[in-house]
């Protein structure tokens, strides 16, 4: 390689690395996104055995309430997204009442309506994020018909 085309290199080399940097630095920011939401849900996963665990299960048979990760699967078909589904648990979570009830009447009957529980609000959100994810270990495990 002559002289001139190895300046040229180092030239562009150096331009090059101002946008490569803009670019890692902006990849960044998803990734801290990422990481608060990891903490939330394992935050949320402390929250369950703690607090909801002595009354739901996770997967079939119930336990007094419904499985949650059934629960999860129901409120993600019925709001139609993850996140509409967190935010109704969370909402639930708020003000257990069943107008805001997303279970087939039968199934409230059964188990009589929820007891209010003592949560903050990034307490319920934390919950309702590990909630949904409980339902996709579900669906991995058996596919719905
Ligand atoms: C004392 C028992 C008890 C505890 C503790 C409890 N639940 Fe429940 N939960 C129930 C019962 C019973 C139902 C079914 C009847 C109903 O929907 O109200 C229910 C229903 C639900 C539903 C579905 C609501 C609906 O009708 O659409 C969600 C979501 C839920 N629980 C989340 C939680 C979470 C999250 C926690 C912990 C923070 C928790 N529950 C703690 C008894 C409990």
């Amino acid at each position: 390689m002559s002289r001139g085309s190895l300046m040229i290199l180092r030239r562009t080399g150096r331009a090059m690395l101002a946008p490569v940097l803009v670019l890692a630095m902006a990849a960044t920011a998803p990734l801290a996104a990422q990481s608060t939401r990891a903490d939330s849900v394992a935050r949320g996963r402390t929250i369950f055995q703690s607090l909801c665990r002595q009354c739901h299960s996770v997967t079939p048979p119930a336990q007094g309430a419904p499985p949650m990760a059934a629960i999860a699967r129901r409120y993600v078909r019925v709001t139609g997204s993850r996140d509409s589904a967190e935010s109704r648990i969370a909402a639930w979570l708020s003000a257990p009442d069943s107008s805001r009830s997303l279970l087939p009447a039968p199934e409230r009957r059964r188990y009589g309506v929820m007891p209010h529980q003592p949560l903050a609000d990034a307490g319920r959100f934390a919950v309702a994020a590990y909630v949904v994810q409980l339902g996709d270990s579900m669906a991995r495990r058996a596919p719905r018909p």
